[in-house]
């Protein structure tokens, strides 16, 4: 979840370069970052805890250097904690992004060797273990790399910097590594948005990857052989759309704005995938779709809109839960991963599982070359440009309508689906455009002091209940929970005081009545209603309208709760892109 960039060529202002480049990286992880870059003959380090806007930093020219955003797991958000981490002679740093699993046996073997430590780490224990094996195998950092890589256990991405040599070096098992290369330099980075401006070609590495940068170029070696290998460059080729927030306060803003944008573009450049989607469906014997978080919840309304729109049974399973459910798989099923990253190690394990019982594989996906990209057998591409708030807004309804339309394109019906999805982009282009969001703004004020909100739909608003109440929480940190509306008097009602925020979603359809008649019983028990669909009712306190768009409404739908969200937070003064403790694109379990 870290992010990590590297670089050595003919930068001269290469610390301000590395952190520029961190800065696109943040969204991995804001806990702390720092910086190493090679200044006359050492390495020379900057850590702080906290984000990097307001770092004012002025580093020494260097051409070599690396830096990296921290996402904390062992040890606490410190400044020693940050990485990059030395080595006891200070020569040798080194970067990670995912968990040594096995780091405690091997730092106890180091401290009995007289190693000295210098953070809580399991990373540290990596600069420890090179700088023996560098003196084993002769000042060779990327020998010794390859001979210490095997023995950390876990999902880990290495880069370790050696000033006598003037290289980088880099291995990585699952996490994401990218290299490229420019006119000016190498460089390395986990994602490869942060090599714009230092790379026109790139090469994504392998788990059996070790890779060599110096400023003349990339060298590229089977880890296990330590054979050579020709690299398979690839153009940098970064999501279209807009990096930069323009006129937008936030990255949150601007992206749900995007929306009805993503979803007009989706209709016309992704029908061949989708259609190619849609027929795996029919081909297979049982299809999985498999997400984490948001992207769940979208899965989830992938199995109720198959259900209702192609009467086909999709399997739903979170990504983190599917080795549970391995043993249902075979050469004939089909799993498909719903992510906007690409990258989410729980996904991703769910793939290589899958993979191992012969099934077929697909994906969903934001992010192209992702790891999860380049491992399936079929893709649609959700071509919402780059997410960089770390709540996901256009790639989740992007997902919904991806699912939408291959639902229709088994009914072999495509035309009604793409009619329902945009006619979803234009109502949300009018809730964006007119006086709704000062509506959405009067509920904000409401409500943002509120320590509990509940969410209730049923059917098809089921998903879109859990998703409204994941953002919700995960943006303001008012404790916020979804449910299906039939499940109130099993339990849930108990939570409900006067005065608890209740959203309940009343699309026209078959729920309404039902949904309906809990949002009474919630308003009996104190509960500030606020009804969310094209209709208004009495139960409702406040009315939040949305366009009535059929099955599209997940789509409209999940606007009200963005919003909602998004203004309860600012009211509460959070930083609605980085919110606390989280982080976009969970490489670690
Ligand atoms: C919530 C959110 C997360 C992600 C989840 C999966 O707003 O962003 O719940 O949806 O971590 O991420 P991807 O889609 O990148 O696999």
């Amino acid at each position: 979840m870290c992010g990590i960039f590297g670089y050595v060529g003919e930068r001269v202002e290469l610390g301000s370069a590395v952190l520029r480049a961190l800065k696109t990286l943040e969204y991995r992880g804001y806990d702390s970052w720092g910086v190493a870059i090679g200044v006359n003959g050492h390495i020379g380090v900057e850590k702080r805890t906290g984000k990097i806007a307001g770092s004012t930093v002025s580093f020494p020219p260097s051409d070599i250097g690396f830096g990296h955003t921290r996402w904390a797991t062992h040890g606490g958000v410190t400044q020693p904690n940050a990485h990059p981490h030395l080595d006891c002679t200070g020569q040798l740093a080194i970067i990670h992004n995912g968990i040594v699993e096995n780091f405690r046996p091997l730092r106890d073997e180091l401290l009995a060797r007289g190693h000295r430590f210098a953070s809580e780490t399991d990373s540290e224990v990596v600069a420890h273990l090179l700088e023996e094996r560098v003196a084993e195998h002769d000042g060779d950092l990327l020998a010794a790399l390859g001979a210490t890589f095997p023995r950390l256990e876990g999902l880990n991405a290495i880069i370790a910097f050696d000033l006598r040599r003037r290289e980088l070096v880099a291995a990585k098992s699952v996490s994401p590594l990218v290299v490229g290369v420019g006119s000016t330099g190498t460089s390395i980075a986990s994602d490869a948005l942060a090599l714009r401006g230092h790379a026109d070609r790139v090469v994504y590495l392998e788990d059996h990857h070790l890779v060599r940068l110096r400023a003349g170029g990339v060298t590229l070696y089977d880890r296990r052989s330590m054979a050579e290998i020709p690299p398979d460059f690839l153009p940098l080729d970064v999501a279209a759309g807009d990096p930069d927030l323009g006129a937008y306060p936030h990255f949150m803003a601007k992206e749900m704005a995007e929306q009805p944008d993503v979803l007009d573009r989706l209709v016309s450049d992704g029908e061949p995938a989708i259609r190619a989607f849609a027929g795996a469906i029919a081909d297979s014997y049982g299809t999985f779709l498999v997400g984490c978080g948001t992207a769940s919840y979208a899965a989830l309304s992938g199995a109720y809109l198959f259900s209702r729109i192609a009467a086909r049974h999709l399997n739903f399973v979170a990504g983190s839960e599917f080795k549970y459910h391995e043993h249902f798989l075979n050469p004939e099923s089909l799993v498909v991963a719903l992510s906007q990253s690409g990258e989410t190690v729980d996904v991703i394990e769910a793939m290589m599982a899958a993979r191992r019982h012969g099934a077929r594989l697909g994906a969903i996906v934001n992010v192209r070359n992702s790891t999860l990209d380049r491992m399936v057998d079929l893709r649609v591409h959700l071509n919402a440009g780059p997410e960089q708030c770390v709540l996901s807004t256009k790639a989740y309804t992007a997902k919904v309508a991806a699912l939408l339309l291959a639902a229709h394109a088994l009914k072999g019906d495509y035309g009604t689906g793409a009619d329902l999805v945009r006619a979803a982009a234009r109502g949300m282009r009018e809730m964006l455009a007119g006086d709704w969001a000062s509506r959405v703004q009067e509920v904000a004020e409401t409500i943002h002091r509120a320590e509990h909100l509940f969410v209730i739909g049923r059917g098809l608003a089921y998903p879109t209940a859990l998703e409204a109440a994941l953002k919700i929480k995960e943006v303001s940190y008012i404790h916020a929970e979804g449910f299906a509306g039939g499940e109130l008097k099993h339990g849930v009602i108990a939570l409900v005081a006067p005065g608890t925020p209740c959203v309940v979603y009343a699309p026209n359809d078959e729920t309404r009545g039902d949904i309906l008649s809990g949002a009474m019983e919630l308003r009996s028990r104190g509960g500030y209603i606020i009804g969310v669909g094209p209709e208004n009712d009495p139960v409702f306190d406040v009315h939040l309208p949305t366009p009535d768009v059929g099955d599209a409404a997940p789509l409209v739908n999940a606007l009200p709760a963005q919003m909602l969200g998004y203004q309860a937070a600012l009211l509460r003064g959070n930083d609605p892109d980085k919110p606390r403790n989280l982080a976009k694109s969970v490489t670690v379990k």
